[in-house]
Parts: structure tokens; sequence; C-alpha cells
């Protein structure tokens, strides 16, 4: 059964936390981690005040790209544990009132899945064999960029056992399905029903834009790609209902946008542009790149929403940026081109801000504040550091770090044997960040971070509030109210690294008085001439605005 509660929108008001079952906390000290050891540590997610976990593919996976490279979409990889373990750490997490999010990898499929094992014996005008994408040569659908720009040179690979070309839009062990064929979507819709049937709260549904090739196009958000989410989304709201889909289409608004359909496609859909944007603003120490962004994103449906964040476990994708604001977040963020992946920046959170705490919760007011559903990444609420020496995006997926024993408290195996070392560059290591000693500090950017969602959850404005930016006559400050029903949020945030004084135009609410969210003191009444606040060095404000 799904979790208690039948508020079908509550992904609006939700917190996700994402994490990695591998990542959080090994259970039979094998070195990786589990259900069992993640099902012991969801008290610890379940007093940071989110909603939600969101985890990472645990599926049957040779684990080429960290099991997005799936072999078997309704099982649980040995690494992790069983089925049953699934099942009691979904119980334990609806006993909390937490809901579950899974990935649903509908674009392709490990090249060990037996679909694509059967595919390539299969002959070749076969249904089996049209399971993927195939062709005699590498011409076909060149207008398809290369995703994974520094490991792949063709989206085409060759398979000496089909005599053929598959199409592959990630890695070439990644075989992409042919939506082309019927049967192929029924396959993902009865995988979809396998884990709504468990209980599963919502599916991520990744790389979503690349489900269909029609030549003469780049191969992304084509409309028949909408026609099957409309279809997933009439299975779910008939079948399913409170249950949400939340889309991955890494895209510029008005193409992401699209992905919420008329309200008949995805629940929920990342704004990824908005994301690097957070970033420039900071570094710039000017609004304009967060609310020209904002300005461009058109409306969405009633019942949809955004899902924004600050890190996750990909690169920080600097894909929907100009190629100036490319290189500009390059030289700002990764001097160090080991740094730098694909079209972005392998970083984390704190050694992204230099782990200068003010500026990680700047970044932490926009992710609470601005509209849509905050994912926070794991380890990012204690300032986790990063290695971005390891290969690929590991240096982002490294364990939880819970105390300064040995792992980290993470797993009790040789540390030899864990799936990825534990950070240890002096600044970040086990000794200095780890929630033990978090939690026993009342003013650590832990305890921080969990006040900081306390007070978000008191207000429905943070999700589902209206979005309007205040003049502010100071472009190193972004002042913006959320208005849901007849509540009013104020944010106010300084993104220089010096004091700032803004005179706000609040004529819309003159005679209210502004509540400051964290301490409750009221601020003087707002009268009919521009209302005077002082900031200190990236300092923020959230205020109710009362009467
Ligand atoms: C995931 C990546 C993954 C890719 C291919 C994504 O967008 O977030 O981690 O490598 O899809 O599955």
């Amino acid at each position: 059964m799904s979790t208690a509660g039948n508020d079908s929108l509550w992904y609006k008001d939700a917190i996700i936390y994402q994490t990695h079952v591998r990542a959080f906390c090994d259970g039979n000290g094998d070195g990786i981690g589990d259900f069992r050891g993640l099902m012991s540590k969801l008290d610890y997610v379940q007093a940071l005040g989110v909603t939600a976990i969101w985890l990472l593919p645990f599926y049957p996976s040779p684990l080429k790209d960290d099991g997005y490279d799936i072999a078997d979409y309704s099982g649980v990889h040995p690494m992790y544990g069983t089925l049953q373990d699934f099942m009691d750490f979904l119980d334990e997490a609806h006993r909390r009132g937490l809901r579950v999010i899974t990935e649903l990898v509908v674009n392709h499929t490990s090249d060990q899945h037996p679909w694509f094992q059967r595919a390539r014996h299969s002959p070749p005008d076969s249904e089996w064999r049209d399971f993927y994408v195939w062709s005699d040569t590498v011409d076909r659908y060149s207008g398809a960029r290369i995703i994974f720009k520094d490991f792949e040179i063709s989206n085409w690979a060759w398979d000496p056992i089909a005599g053929a070309y598959y199409w592959h839009r990630f890695y070439s062990s990644q075989p992409d399905l042919n939506y082309d064929n019927p049967l192929v979507k029924q396959a993902v819709i009865a995988t979809m029903d396998d884990w709504l049937d468990l209980g599963v709260d919502g599916l991520r549904l990744d790389a979503v834009p690349y489900l269909y090739e029609r030549e003469g196009t780049n191969c992304e958000n084509l409309p028949e790609t909408h026609q099957v989410l409309k279809e997933l989304r009439a299975h779910i709201d008939q079948r399913y209902p409170g249950r949400m889909l939340l889309g991955e289409a890494n895209q510029w608004p008005q193409d992401a946008v699209a992905y919420f359909g008329e309200g008949d496609e995805c629940h929920a859909a990342f704004h990824f542009p908005v994301m690097p944007r957070l970033y420039m603003a900071l570094s710039k120490e000017d609004r304009s790149p967060i609310v020209d962004i904002l300005r461009q994103t058109p409306p969405i449906p009633e019942n949809s929403q955004w899902a924004i964040f600050l890190r996750n476990h990909d690169e920080l994708t600097l894909e929907m940026v100009t190629e100036e604001d490319r290189q500009y977040m390059w030289d700002t963020y990764a001097k160090d081109a080991r740094a730098r992946i694909n079209l972005g920046i392998r970083r984390r959170l704190a050694p992204l801000m230099n782990n200068d705490w003010r500026k990680i919760e700047l970044m932490n007011c926009f992710l609470l504040s601005l509209p849509g559903t905050p994912i926070i990444y794991y380890g990012d609420e204690i300032g986790m550091g990063d290695n971005y020496y390891l290969a690929d995006r590991n240096g982002v997926r490294t364990p939880m770090q819970w105390n300064a024993e040995r792992n980290a408290g993470f797993s009790s195996a040789n540390p030899q044997q864990l799936y990825l070392p534990v950070i240890s560059d002096p600044e970040y290591r086990r000794e200095t960040v780890n929630v033990e000693v978090q939690q026993g500090n009342p003013h650590s950017l832990l305890a921080w971070t969990r006040r900081a969602i306390m007070v978000r959850q008191q207000h429905k404005a943070f999700g589902r509030g209206t979005f309007t930016v205040v003049e502010s006559g100071n472009r190193h400050v972004l002042a913006y109210t959320r208005c849901h029903a007849d509540n009013c949020i104020l944010v106010v945030a300084n993104l220089s690294q010096a004091a700032q004084c803004v005179d706000l135009d609040l004529s819309a609410f003159t005679g209210s008085t502004p509540v400051e969210l964290f301490g409750r003191n009221a601020f003087p009444v707002v009268s009919d001439t521009p209302y005077r606040l002082a900031l200190g060095a990236h300092e923020f404000f959230w205020f109710d605005l009362v009467g």
C-alpha cells in the first residue's frame, strides 16, 4: 500500500531527499550500502524533516552507469539486498510518513538485459529484434547530439552478433529501447505496474526526452514521446491515483514545460535551467540570471510542479546555458580541468561554495523558497566534499559520512573493500564533516538545514505559492514574494559578499507586518514609502507578511 494521506497533490508540498542505496549505509559489512543499512538510517532522514526519499536505481545491473544500465527491471541487485528487503524498507518509510520515489529508466536498458540479448539473436525483421533501434549504417539520425561526449563518439555502436549497429543516447552499453514497437510500451507499463503495485509513491522517468528517433530532428521532445507520456499518465490516473511521475527532461524552459502537457503528462518535472543560474547569480553577485530564467519560464498547469535542486548524482550540468555562460561557469567553479566532465562540473555543493557556510545557506535559501519542490542531495546537508580524481561522476557519490570512525561509520568492512573511498581531503574528511559531530552542534549546517526545512513546512506558500519579483533598486539583492491563499512570504536575499541596503517596493502590502520566520520577530509595519532593509554579506530573510 502507498503511504497514508490522500492529498493527491502531495508532491507540491514535498521536500525530497535523494540518495543512493549503495552510498548511504552498509548493513552487512561488505563495503556496499544496502537496504538494511538504509533502513537503519530512516530516523535520520525523518528527523531532517523531508517528506520523501528518491532512490537511484537499485536493480540488477552490470553497473557500467551506476545502475542506470538495468539488466532486470523487476528485481533488486543482490548487493543491495532482496525484494523483501526493499519491501521492508518501503513499509518502514511509509510508517514514518515518508514517501518513496524510485527510478523508471524508460529510454534504455543494459546490453545485458534479456530483451537486448534476445534482440541481437533474433532475425532482423522480428518483433524481438525490433525491441531496440538498429541500422546498417551510422548515418541515420545525425541531428542527435552526443550526451556523454567525453566517452562516446557516436550514438551508434556495432553489434557483431546482430551484424548491425544499435542506437544509444548514453553509454554504448545502454542500447535505447524502440518505442515504435508497441510491445516495448507494454513491457514498460508492466514494469511500472510492478513497482506501483508494491506501493512506491512516485517514479522518476529517467532521460525521458529521447524516447523516439525521427530523421531530420534532434530526436528530443518529439510529439510521439509526449503521446507515450499521456498514455502512462492516463494509466496512473486510472489505476494508481495519488502516485507521481517525475520527468527528467534536461531542456530549456519552453521545452521542459511541455512535459506537463495539459496537466496530463508528468506531475512534476525538473527545472534544469534554473540550477546553473543560481551559481551564476551568486558568483556575479547579480540577481539577473535567476530573474531572467524565471521570466522565460512559462506558467504550468494547476496540478503540476517543478522540481528544483542545487546538486545531484550527476555532473552540475551546463547543457542549458549559452556557450559563453558555460565557459564562465567552468572558469569560476572548475578551474581545474579535472573537475569538468562532459558539459558540466563534477563537484558537490560545499566545495563549489569554497566551504563558505553563508553561501551554502544562501543557496539553500533559494532551493527552499523558489517555485518548485526542493530536492536535497544526500551529504549536502552536512557539507560533504567530493573527489574529482575518481572516475566518471563517482566523486560526488562517495559514502555518507556518519561519524569520525573508520569508513566514516558507513561500513565495518576493510576500507579497501568499500565501493568507493570515503572522502579524505583534509577540509572535508570524516573527522571534520560527519553527521554525529553536527548533530551535537546547534549551529551546524545540519542543524540549520533542519530548521530551514521546518520553517518551510509551516507555509504552503513555499510549495504552492505564486512567484513575484519585488523591485529592490539594487541588483545585488533578489527579493520576491510567494503567495498562496491568504498567506504571503517575502524573501530578500543578498547575493553579494558585501553588506547591502535595499528599498523594497512593498506597496502591495501596505499595513502588513513582516515577521521574520526563523526568529518570529516582528519588523516595522510596511507603510506607503519604500521598505528599507540592510543585509549582511550573503544574508537572507524570509518574512511572513502578516495582516
Ligand atoms: C541519469 C544519469 C545517467 C543517464 C543515463 C540520467 O540522466 O541521471 O546518471 O547516466 O540518465 O541513464
